[in-house]
């Protein structure tokens, strides 16, 4: 695996791979690398033959400067577990390397407007900002992201269309500790207790995904019931239950197509955030969590 920190190598490095017909798999992260990560990168070679994984903490998106200050980071195991992992090549710029004038941003309208984007101002502006500048520095064939952030993945699959990026976009299935709890950078942050508490957003899932097999299809009778599992886990407050369309993130009043039930709640001061995807398949729906 190659490290480098400027712009100029990765367009070297990245060049000389296309050069040689290899198609160019993408992973953006900010670090503090888990499997999550790790599946992505897994997902990326599944799907090219030169594997680049940025590390960037983007103050940008960050509308809380102590969420920021206080992201954790491990840049020696970071490097140890890319490696490992199958990255070609890994992107750590700085601050001075990324940021210019700051005077250009890119958004999507509407479709950030609920879900994180209606708690945390400002910041799919900065993710978006930050990935199209990624993709413009890494020119990736593909790239991956999880559907663990649900908005991002499905409204950078709308940036890329509507900017007309050359490049495909993959969401890659969340990736589960063993009793359920989505993996997040995050999750350092709970205590034992609250850990176990938070699992109640992957039970609240199962019980929803018995009730869509019962036939429920009902999006304000779904929200009920996963409220009532969420609320066995004491969380100190949820911010959102909200049941959408895939397509564009908007209001579903009943599931009738692809779906995405999303929650987003605290334990102390650890948000989390976990989502599920309800699919069509043969005459009824698939759960994918
Ligand atoms: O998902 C993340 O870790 C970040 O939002 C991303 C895509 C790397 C942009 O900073």
């Amino acid at each position: 695996m190659k490290i480098v920190n400027k712009i100029a190598d990765v367009r070297l490095e990245v060049g000389n791979a296309k050069k040689a017909g290899k198609l160019v798999g993408f992973v953006p992260t900010m670090g503090f690398l888990h499997p999550g990560h790790i599946s992505l990168v897994k997902i990326a070679g599944e799907n090219s033959e030169f594997v680049v994984m940025s590390i960037f903490v983007n103050k940008l998106q960050f509308n809380d400067l102590n969420d920021f200050n206080g992201y954790p980071k491990d840049l020696e195991r970071d490097i140890a577990i890319a490696e490992n992992g199958g990255v070609d090549l890994l992107f750590l710029p700085d601050d001075k390397e990324m940021y210019r004038s700051n005077l250009t941003t890119v958004d999507v309208d509407l479709i950030t407007e609920n879900l994180c984007g209606a708690h945390r101002p400002g910041h799919f502006k900065g993710v978006f900002t930050v990935v199209s500048k990624l993709f413009n520095i890494v020119q990736p064939d593909i790239a991956v992201f999880g559907q663990k952030d649900i908005q991002q993945a499905v409204s950078i699959e709308k940036m890329v269309y509507d900017l007309n990026f050359p490049v495909k976009i993959i969401v890659a299935p969340t990736v589960r500790e063993s009793d359920g709890l989505a993996m997040s950078s995050r999750n350092k942050h709970l205590s034992e207790k609250q850990r176990k508490e938070a699992l109640s957003l992957s039970r609240s899932f199962a019980a929803c995904e018995k009730l869509i097999d019962s036939g429920e299809r009902d999006a304000e009778k779904i929200s009920e019931s996963i409220r009532a599992v969420i609320l066995e886990g004491s969380p100190d407050s949820i911010d959102y239950i909200s049941i959408v369309k895939y397509e564009d993130l908007s209001y579903a009043e009943k599931i009738d197509g692809k779906t995405v039930v999303a929650v987003a709640a605290f334990w102390g001061t650890t948000r989390l955030i976990d989502n599920m995807i309800i699919d069509k398949k043969d005459d009824g729906y698939i759960c994918i969590y």
